[in-house]
């Protein structure tokens, strides 16, 4: 599986104490997909940014792919039995996401789905990435995203592209996406509060108007109530599900205020 990088400078991403103000590191983004061209496909051309345009530095202290952690990854996928890579029946992407995906777009055709983070799953891409529809996953570690390609090219989806980028600087153009999801996804679980409202701000800016956000896990209970009042302000709140796993295990579908 080739890795088409759109230009050659490659992502410094750190993990940086709050303390000491990082400089503003420009990266790239790259596609990554088993096709060969170092463009971006035409046929999302509409939606990913064009290569010259720089993701924004790391500035605050926030949960990123570091070399060092990539590096782990690659280990992980190389030494990990495939079964134990892929969704496993019982996980949530399976009892959950998935059947609420089923239910609301089986029968819609023609959107373009952004999934940020998917390290090696598939069952985002493979619920929706028929006919006219495009699924694009974006993830910032390589090597998770060459296997999910792989599990992909393998059960002969088609219609899906991987896009190397950072959801706090997303490599979507404003208003390109119907549906943007995200499950167990750092920056919506384990992030500061001001990283969080930069995330979200990426969604909303990436969504087009009326598009929807489903986010996994979401407990209200546990957000502060400025993130809240936030994302109140951005979306709609129009389906809510409790995992089986219950414990306040929430996936909220959340529609783009205008
Ligand atoms: C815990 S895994 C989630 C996997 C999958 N979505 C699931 O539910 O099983 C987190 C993923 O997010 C990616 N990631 C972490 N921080 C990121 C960021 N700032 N931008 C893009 N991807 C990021 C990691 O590389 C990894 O693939």
């Amino acid at each position: 599986m080739q890795i088409q990088p759109l230009a050659t400078h490659r992502p410094s991403a750190t993990r940086r104490p709050a303390a000491a103000p990082s400089p503003q590191e420009p990266t790239d983004h790259y596609v990554v997909f088993g096709r060969e061209s170092a463009e971006i496909p035409a046929a999302i051309a509409d939606v990913v940014c064009p290569a010259q345009m720089k993701l924004g530095g790391f500035p605050s202290q926030r949960w990123v792919v570091t070399p060092e952690i990539e590096a782990f990854h690659r280990q992980h996928i190389s030494t990990t039995p495939e079964e134990k890579l892929r969704d496993g029946p019982n996980s949530e992407l399976k009892t959950l996401i998935g059947p609420m995906l089923q239910t609301r777009y089986t029968h819609t055709q023609g959107i373009t789905v952004a999934e940020l983070g998917p390290s090696t799953s598939t069952t985002v891409a493979e619920t929706l990435a028929h006919g006219s529809n495009r699924y694009i996953g974006v993830d910032l570690s390589e090597p998770l995203a060459e296997k999910q390609i792989e599990f992909l090219v393998a059960g002969g989806a088609e219609q899906f592209f991987n896009v190397k980028g950072d959801t706090y600087a997303l490599p979507l153009q404003s208003n390109s996406c119907d549906l943007i999801l995200t499950s167990c996804h750092p920056p919506f679980v384990s992030s500061t509060l001001e990283d969080r409202k930069l995330a979200l701000d990426e969604v909303h800016r990436s969504l087009k108007p009326g598009g929807e956000f489903l986010l996994f896990p979401y407990n209200e209970k546990a957000q502060p109530p400025e993130f809240q009042a936030y994302l109140a302000d951005r979306f709609e709140l129009v389906e809510r599900r409790l995992s089986p796993l219950g414990a306040e295990r929430c996936a909220v579908i959340l529609q783009k205020r205008p």
